[in-house]
């Protein structure tokens, strides 16, 4: 099939699988290789602040082209094509670009990888394939870990940042601590419940003190970083911020407040 017409019919493809964004349930569709734009790939890499620290993994790395450029900044990782072609033309254009020990192709399915090692996700898939992903994005990754993606959003989970480059859009997701539930907040030697909601990185929550249920005037969660603002606890809001560890949430050095959270 000559290539104008596969991108044609691909584009198309694309185009029907953002319609059915909707259909949460909707089955995946055959995912085409379409390259990602090399303008796109920059800004991806960028928006995802990818640098030598990251250990990235692309799922479904087509001619290889995303984690060629981040191996450029510094970062290692593997790719995953069903296309043994694309593996070997990957791993050669790896090679050439002088990052072969960075970095490495494999065949292998992406919805079978295994993704813990990852600090950064990359993927250019249709809204189908991102919804399917999400439960293993949310468990498999560590707080903090970027997931970038081309063109296209995930169901329900809104992005962190999101930016059009070029006619397309780019999404990048924190992946949150999991914060919700019942806390016993201690500060010096005072101390109250806190009752916190979160839709991923969205959080509402309640401070009851002395036996008052109080909103928190703010909260936010990055990764595992939190802030909470305490209305009512005296006479100026009382602003908590510092990190989220599994059961125990506690104040860091630059702190305002030294505080700490026990989960109940
Ligand atoms: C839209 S292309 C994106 C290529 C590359 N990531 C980029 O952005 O330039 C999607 C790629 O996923 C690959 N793919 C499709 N299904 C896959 C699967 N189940 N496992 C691994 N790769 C898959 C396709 O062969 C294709 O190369």
């Amino acid at each position: 099939m000559a290539v104008a017409t596969k991108g044609i019919l691909a584009a198309a493809f694309f185009c029907s699988a953002g319609h059915a964004l909707a259909q949460r349930s909707a089955a995946v569709p055959e995912i085409p290789f379409i390259p990602t734009p090399p303008a796109v790939v920059e800004r991806m890499l960028s928006l995802a602040g990818v640098g030598p620290d990251d250990f990235v993994i692309d799922l479904g790395s087509g001619d290889g082209r995303i984690l060629i450029e981040a191996a450029k900044l510094g970062a290692r990782g593997f790719g995953v094509e069903i296309d043994p072609k694309l593996v070997k033309l990957s791993n050669a254009a790896a090679l050439k670009a002088g990052v072969g020990v960075q970095i490495s192709f494999f065949q292998q399915d992406l919805f079978k990888t295994p993704l813990g090692a990852a600090s950064v996700v990359a993927m250019y898939l249709p809204p189908e394939a991102n919804f399917k992903l999400r439960p293993r994005l949310l468990s498999e990754l560590k707080p903090g870990s970027r997931i970038v993606a081309h063109q296209f959003a995930m169901a329900g989970w809104l992005p962190d940042l999101q930016e059009n480059v070029q006619g397309t859009e780019v999404y990048v997701w924190i992946v949150p601590a999991r914060v919700a539930g019942e806390w016993r907040v201690r500060i010096g030697d005072r101390e109250f419940d806190l009752q916190l909601k979160q839709l991923f990185q969205e959080l509402t929550g309640v401070a009851i003190i002395n036996g008052v249920p109080i909103p928190l005037g703010l909260a936010r969660l990055q990764g595992d970083q939190i802030l909470l603002v305490l209305e009512g606890f005296g006479a100026i809001p009382l602003t908590l911020t510092g990190v989220a560890e599994g059961d125990v949430m506690r104040s860091v050095p630059g702190s305002a407040e030294s505080w700490t959270a026990k989960k109940k």
